[in-house]
């Protein structure tokens, strides 16, 4: 099989390992990919065209005879590239346009949760022209405040502030642009989730259970980030956390958009919070989750390209994983998520063969790695515990001596207190 993944970051350099470990897969195209992508092993090539042009992907995924698209990021899937693959008699991986707005519109993603019975927190929203509504909205709560832009934000898109005053700031921010929009939410509390399936009309297929860590300093302090590290399992029962999720939220909602004549197809990929009502849902998004996927696809041994085969075939699948833990930690330019250099040569020494690097913001120049985007890539470990996993990553990341470089020290470590 000719397989065509969309998207330039870590968790597409994982996609096309899952799909290159497969003995049906003959080429793995990445479009756009990154530099890293293209030097890894096995058939993988990297296309130079962008994940938001549809016309050049469709073009290309003709020209090549690729049997099957996956769509890694959630650009394309706003522009609607599921719709006009599917348009062209080609089979491609992802919701269409409107199902996708599960996670391009918070506000249709409420609406979809209140109809389908499912736990969120509850919510006010305000366009760019209420400003002072919203304002005086805030002025009344009991903080933390939990205000979110609606669209697409890479994860970044949210502000968790402690004061009703900051509040007020970020509103002017966020609201002194036309056409924005903002979610108010009340403030949840409980270890998170995220939750990935492939779905296809009513039927699930659970992938599996991981943790990202948002934030970008250890502690969970600083800003929210697109993810700086993540785990699977996440607990020792996963297994029941998951066909919980399953039945109290993936379930619901994917029969609410089969009823409203949108069904969705595709990886759902469900942020919940344990909280004390039960499970309530944080954020869906309409794809993988990146750093998750690192870790997430590399635990199954079920082959990668059957579990596809059963989604859009609709026939049942028991999909397995390893007993191991993953642990992965990601490498970032200092400064992200907000201004940081590019273009400064990472010297990395080289990986031992226990870990596994997955490639995002990178690039070769006159065969040296440079850095090309805040987040780099992650390295990552397996083990029979999380300590274990950890410890393989931190006996690496000590020997790297660049200050240009930041990363988390503390990832998975309540895991790794669970374990004492
Ligand atoms: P999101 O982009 O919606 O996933 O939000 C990013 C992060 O902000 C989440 O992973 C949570 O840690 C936090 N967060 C989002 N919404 C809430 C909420 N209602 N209450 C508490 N924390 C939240
Ligand atoms: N890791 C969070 C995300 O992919 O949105």
């Amino acid at each position: 099989m000719k397989i065509l993944v969309i998207g330039s970051g870590g968790r597409e350099h994982a996609l096309s390992d899952a799909f290159v470990r497969s003995s049906a897969v003959e080429t793995v195209y990445v479009a756009p990919g990154n530099d890293g992508i293209a030097a890894s092993d096995g058939p993988v090539e990297a296309v130079a065209i962008e994940a938001d042009d549809i016309d050049g992907l469709l073009a290309f995924a003709q020209e090549h005879a690729v049997d099957w698209t996956f769509v890694g990021s959630e650009a394309p899937l706003a522009l609607g590239v599921v719709d006009t693959f599917r348009q062209h008699g080609l089979t491609i991986i992802g919701p269409t346009k409107q199902a996708a707005q599960l996670e391009t519109s918070k506000r249709f993603a409420k609406e979809v949760m209140a109809e389908a019975g499912v736990l969120t927190a509850s919510y006010r929203t305000f366009d760019a022209n209420q400003l002072a509504e919203a304002q005086a909205y805030v002025r009344q709560l009991t903080p933390p405040i939990v205000i979110k832009e609606n669209g697409l934000a890479a994860g970044k898109g949210v502000s968790i502030v402690a004061s009703n005053a900051e509040a007020e700031n970020v509103l002017a921010n966020v609201l002194s642009e036309a056409e924005s929009q903002v979610i108010i939410e009340d403030y949840l509390e409980g270890p998170e989730f995220s939750h990935f399936s492939l779905v296809s009309g009513d039927q699930i297929i659970p992938l599996g259970v991981s943790r990202d860590y948002k934030r970008a300093c250890d502690d969970d302090q600083g800003l929210n980030t697109g993810g700086m590290g993540a785990v699977t399992p996440v607990t020792a029962y996963d297994e029941e956390l998951s066909q919980q999720i399953v039945d109290e939220i993936v379930l619901p909602v994917a029969h609410e958009m089969v009823r409203r004549g949108q069904p969705y197809t595709g990886i759902l990929y469900t942020g919940v919070m344990q909280t004390e009502d039960g499970f309530a849902v944080i954020e869906f998004n309409a794809r993988f989750g990146d750093p998750e996927t690192q870790v997430l696809l590399p635990s199954l041994t079920t082959d990668f390209v059957s579990i596809l085969e059963a989604h859009l075939s609709g026939e049942e699948i028991v999909v397995e994983r390893d007993e191991q833990v993953r642990v992965g930690v990601v490498l970032a330019a200092k400064g992200y998520p907000q201004s940081y250099d590019r273009g400064f040569v990472l010297n990395l020494p080289p990986l031992p063969a226990e870990l596994t690097i997955h490639w995002a913001g990178v690039k070769e120049e006159n065969g040296q790695w440079q850095a090309n985007s805040g987040r780099i890539a992650m390295i990552s470990a397996a083990g029979i515990t999380v300590a274990e996993a950890r410890q393989q990553i931190d006996r690496y990341l000590e020997t790297i001596n660049n200050n240009q470089l930041h990363y988390r020290r503390d990832i998975a470590q309540e895991l790794i207190e669970d374990e004492q």
